[in-house]
């Protein structure tokens, strides 16, 4: 019996969760008005959605907010500012910082003021290549405190990933660091954003640099500015910019994320609706109450990061942990609990891959007692699929619930989870549980018809989204229809295949299309490819995601070389690896590049990927009767098989 949550996390006087969600969607008007009440509003909402306006409709479409004064300076005004609000702790530098809400406010309205110098208005973009350090979070605010919209780049891409979306989002100005720190290495940023904007056709006007001692940068004279001095000297003027309203439909931040192409989409985030969404998911989804401490293990380079480091649990009035290390190795796999200890989080939010890294390290899960985790409330996973065994031994580890719940880049919060501040439901493993307000879900069939419970389709969500999902893609809206609204009329298509079960539970299978999840992290097999096609003695290739026991999948790059090469193929492998490395990054983790004869294909000559898989996976598998030579797939199991794969 999974372990029941502690008394203080849930609230009995709520009403029970399923008349919740179905008052979502029956009227929800009233839901999301009365959630709204939630935010300071500079015009409050009258009315909660607009279907005529934009593609799918738009939430709130008469208010006007700022979303950095409901994240940062209403705390403050409320008598929070001694409060921590940002509890920095960096194992791989050695460091430590609180940062109250008062502070906070000094920090990000002196940013916003340096950043309006600049030139920076509403509506004007700025990218964010940053690790994890709290002037991130100064610049995210800061932006938003101008009512400019941000775009955070994950660290670990290639400068080439950088380009695209700085040619995509066309900054004013760049915010980046000279350099991050892996475990085994220190990440020169400097290089990387240098090269990025050599290779963009658009350049940013300035690029603010913060120099970190670990690896300093060369700055670029008359584009490049030292933060620390450009602080220090606003901070000496009394330089600081006020809030600016923005109407809840203007952009907070552009994410970008794997498309089924090499070109990323620019997930577009509107401010009001996002700012709703999370201040009502923050007490009844993770039963975190104003005062308490969050600790969201992700990188702000992901959804995850932007709505459970930063937004939620500020707007919230929580402390939000930013943890500037990993989960085993910085120093070991008792990480996660000595910070959730030391801080007294509540709630910890991580990836299933970091649990299977802990539980690797730590079988029996000794160094959970090295920490006083009184505190300590629950443990919610999403960016994969939670494998029950894992959800298994962290229960046994915590004696608390862990949780499982299913969201995309493109929803920024939950669509499906257990909502523990309302009532914890009974969690069957394997499972992300019942749909959250205002998702109303389905499993269609490939007809665009709902299936009965228990049978396997495509999860699609009926429109409207629920506040804080995506209205379009950045400068693409055609794109947006084409990706997601084309498929079933009337329906969102998650590109999530799945099962609903009798009692309502959303089952994840996994992905319809190319995308893949390595540790976490959301990576298109299709921009491998054009990456591995580009080389040379290539003929053609197919990347597929194989089974991986600690990053869930791993990309497998099979390749057919040209004819008349005679080069050596561990060689031209090798190259193949450096090459996805250099135009992707590591964080692709392509390690796997395997020279076949031919790729197996139909008669249409479809590259037969689903098939491959369960030949890598070790699972049962059927020759496809489209097949146009047979042979072709016992190769690939030869050629795995070679690489101690398949097995
Ligand atoms: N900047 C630069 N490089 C980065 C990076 C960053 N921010 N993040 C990862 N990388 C690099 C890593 O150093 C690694 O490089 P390497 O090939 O030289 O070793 C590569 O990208 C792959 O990283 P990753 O897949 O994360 O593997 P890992 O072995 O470094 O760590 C885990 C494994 C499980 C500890 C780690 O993946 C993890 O913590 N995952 C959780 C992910 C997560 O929180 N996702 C958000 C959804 S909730
Ligand atoms: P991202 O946009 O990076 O958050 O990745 C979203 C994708 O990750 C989803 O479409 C799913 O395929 C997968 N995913 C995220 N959370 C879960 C989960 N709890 N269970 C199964 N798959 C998940």
């Amino acid at each position: 019996m999974p372990p029941q949550a502690p008394a203080q996390a849930t609230h009995s006087d709520k009403a029970p969760y399923p008349t919740i969600h179905a008052a979502s969607l029956a009227d929800p008007e009233t839901f999301w008005l009365a959630a709204a009440a939630a935010l300071d509003w500079a015009r409050p909402p009258v009315r909660a959605f607009d279907a005529t306006a934009g593609i799918a409709g738009r939430w709130f479409p008469d208010a006007t907010l700022n979303a950095c004064h409901n994240a940062v300076d209403r705390h403050v005004a409320a008598g929070r500012g001694e409060q921590a609000a940002i509890l920095y702790d960096s194992p791989v530098t050695g460091t430590k910082r609180t940062i109250s809400y008062a502070a906070l406010l000094d920090e990000v309205e002196t940013l916003a003021g340096i950043l309006a110098d600049l030139g920076v208005g509403k509506g004007d973009r700025v990218v964010l290549s940053m690790p994890m350090v709290p002037e991130a979070l100064f610049g995210m605010l800061a932006c938003a405190r101008l009512g400019a919209v941000h775009s955070v780049v994950f660290g670990g891409f290639a400068a080439n990933e950088l380009a695209v979306r700085i040619a995509d989002a066309t900054p004013k100005v760049v915010l980046s660091a000279s350099c991050g720190l892996e475990p085994n290495r220190v990440v020169a940023y400097k290089p990387l954003l240098d090269a990025a904007i050599a290779a963009s056709p658009h350049k940013p006007d300035a690029c603010l640099i913060l120099q970190r001692p670990q690896g300093p940068a060369t700055l670029v004279e008359g584009r490049d500015r030292d933060w620390a001095e450009a602080v220090a000297a606003a901070k000496a003027a009394g330089r600081r910019a006020a809030c600016t309203p923005v109407a809840a439909t203007d952009p907070l931040y552009i994410l970008y994320t794997s498309g089924t192409t090499g070109t990323p989409k620019g997930v577009v985030r509107d401010t009001g609706g996002y700012c709703v969404a999370l201040a009502w998911t923050m007490p009844n989804l993770y039963g975190v109450a104003p005062g308490e401490t969050y600790f969201c293990a992700s990188d702000i380079g992901w959804v995850v990061g932007h709505s459970y480091i930063v937004y939620g649990p500020l707007l919230h009035g929580c402390a939000t942990v930013l943890y500037e290390g990993k989960p085993v190795g910085t120093p070991d796999a008792g990480a996660l609990w000595r910070v959730a200890s030391e801080y007294g989080a509540v709630c910890l939010f991580t990836a299933p891959t970091a649990l299977r890294a802990i539980k690797k390290e730590d079988p029996r899960a000794e160094r959970v007692g090295d920490y006083d985790l009184s505190a300590f409330r629950s443990l919610f996973l999403a960016g994969e699929r939670a494998d029950p065994d894992s959800v298994a031994w962290a229960e046994r580890a915590l004696n608390r619930p862990v949780i499982d719940h299913w969201w995309q880049t493109e929803t920024g919060w939950a669509i499906a989870g257990n909502p523990l501040g309302i009532d914890l439901l009974p969690v069957k493993h394997g499972s992300a549980c019942v749909p959250m307000p205002g998702y109303d879900l389905a499993i269609l069939d490939e007809a665009g018809k709902p299936v009965l419970a228990g049978t396997m389709g495509t999860i699609a969500l009926k429109l409207p989204l629920p506040p804080g999902c995506l209205p379009t893609l950045w400068g693409s809206d055609e794109r947006f229809r084409a990706s997601y609204l084309s498929t079933y009329p009337g329906w969102y298509d998650t590109s999530d295949a799945g099962v609903v079960d009798a009692d309502g539970y959303v089952t994840v299978l996994g992905r319809t299309d190319d995308i893949i999840n390595v540790a976490g992290h959301r990576l298109s097999t299709g921009g491998m490819e054009a990456v591995l096609a580009s080389h040379p003695d290539v003929a053609e290739c197919a990347v597929i995601g194989i089974h991986d026991a600690l990053k869930g999948e791993q990309p497998c790059g099979f390749v057919v070389l040209k004819a008349g090469v005679v080069r050596e193929p561990g060689a031209i492998e090798a190259e193949l690896v450096a090459r996805v490395r250099e135009q992707i990054g590591p964080v692709a983790s392509f390690k796997l590049a395997l020279t076949v004869a031919r790729l197996p294909k139909t008669r249409s000559g479809k590259i037969l990927r689903g098939t491959m898989k369960r030949i890598a996976d070790g699972q049962p598998w059927t020759t496809p009767p489209t097949i146009d030579d047979a042979a072709t797939l016992d190769e690939i199991g030869t050629s795995l098989r070679a690489r101690g794969l398949a097995s």
